[in-house]
Parts: C-alpha cells; structure tokens; sequence
C-alpha cells in the first residue's frame, strides 16, 4: 500500500503557546483527512513537549529537525536522538539544506544523523536537492543521486522517509514543474533497495498547487515550509484534492 507522507517543517517559528493555538485551528481539520495519509509537525525543540502531549492519540505526529550522532557527550546546542525519544518524538528532518548551508552539515555527518536516528527508534526524513547553479548545469541527477549514495551507506531503508527539495524552490514561490518534480522522485526511488520508501516533494508547496503535485505517481507527499505555519493553509494541503 502507498503511503502517503505530508509534513510541516517550521523552522525557527512558533513557541509553544504558537503551537498550541495551531493545534487548535488544525486538528479539527484532520477529522475528514483520508485514513491513508500520515500527517507529521517538525517544530523547534523547545515545543516538542508540549506538541506531543497535546496530538497524542490524534492523527498527527511529532518530529524534530535535527538530531547528533552522539549519544551524549560535549556538543554544546545539540540534541540526541534518546532527547528526542522520551519526548514522543517520533521523526527527525536529517541534511535540510539550511543546515548544511548555514551549519556545515555534510554527507558523512547526515549519514550520522540518519544512523543515529534509527537506532533511536525516529523514522529520519532525509533531505535532498540541488542549488539553482547545478540545476543550469545540468549536474541536478548527479547531484542528487550523489547525496542518496553518500548518505545511505549502511541506512535502514524500512524506516525511512525521503525529502526532494529543490534548494531554489526553498521559500522561493518558484515551485518546480509537477513533471519535473515527479522525474527527479522517479530518478532517487531508483536508487533505492527499497521501492516503497516514501518520496515527498519539498519547495514552495501551496495549497494552490498541491493537488498537482500529489497528482504525480512518484511523489508520495511533501515537506512543507511557509505553508505550513498557518493551520487553514496547512490543512487545505493535507487535505489535497
Ligand atoms: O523543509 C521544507 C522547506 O524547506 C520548504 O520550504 O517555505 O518553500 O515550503 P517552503
């Protein structure tokens, strides 16, 4: 059986008293949301207490957007996976591009990341995706199937969900072509032992043209940025057509 994987990655938005008034413009909006499709919350992790208890028992999940590798240990700022665990975490977003622009995140520390999360129990959602330059030199298959190797070396993939995030697409409103959304799904789920793992599509998904791009056979969802702050926008999208 397909599944089908929408989720809001918030970034640095929402406290948890944000959170919590989202969740009380959303969750009445999951009551008609198809059986089918699994509906996840990455928020910061200063809300993911209060997240979890609040949607346990309900049709959405927690996730977080960064996890070490470590178990514990000096790294100051960081979060390990068992952090996460004992909170009902039960995702981690792992390579979104702002991290390994801003952070320095690379394939051998996603490939961390990725490990760790599985053996913390967390499903990793693992993100790719070219920059506006690759893409003009037709270097986005290389890249991209370029990452997917790098980072799935010894990775689990029965328990793993993967983002294909164009870089230019990202908080950009310049959304990639369904088809050419679809072809670069088609070109990672390639690669992949496992046919079934789920393939979003992330960049500047709207409600607008969501329905188009859950049209496409190879995509099985999205990861949702700007359109997922607000409960009414982030529902119409959940709840595509
Ligand atoms: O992780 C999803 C995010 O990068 C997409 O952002 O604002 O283009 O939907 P946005």
């Amino acid at each position: 059986m397909r599944r089908i994987v929408i989720a809001g990655n918030w970034k640095m938005h929402k406290t948890q008293a944000d959170s919590l008034a989202f969740l009380n413009g959303f969750l009445p909006q999951l009551e008609t949301t198809p059986e089918q499709r699994e509906v996840i919350l990455c928020s910061p992790f200063t809300a993911l207490t209060s997240l979890s208890k609040t949607l346990h028992g309900s049709r959405a999940m927690v996730g977080a957007q960064n996890i070490h590798w470590e178990t514990s240990g000096a790294y100051t700022g960081e979060v390990s996976g068992e952090m996460l665990t004992e909170l009902g975490v039960r995702y981690v977003i792992v390579g979104h591009s702002e991290r390994r622009q801003y952070f320095g995140e690379t394939d051998k520390t996603v490939n961390l990341r990725l490990k760790a999360a599985q053996a913390s129990g967390l499903t990793p959602i693992l993100c790719v995706g070219e920059t506006k330059e690759q893409r003009d030199a037709g270097e986005t298959e290389t890249h991209v199937v370029g990452q997917i190797e790098k980072a799935l070396a010894g990775v689990d993939q029965s328990k793993l969900i993967i983002a294909y995030e164009p870089i230019w697409a990202i908080g950009t409103g310049d959304t990639c072509a369904s088809d050419e959304a679809n072809r670069v799904c088609w070109l990672i789920r390639s690669q992949l032992a496992n046919k079934d793992v789920p393939i979003q599509y992330g960049g500047s998904v709207k409600p607008g043209n969501v329905d188009e791009i859950m049209a496409q056979p190879d995509i099985d969802g999205a990861l949702v940025g700007g359109a997922s702050l607000e409960a009414e926008t982030f529902a119409r999208i959940v709840n595509y057509v």
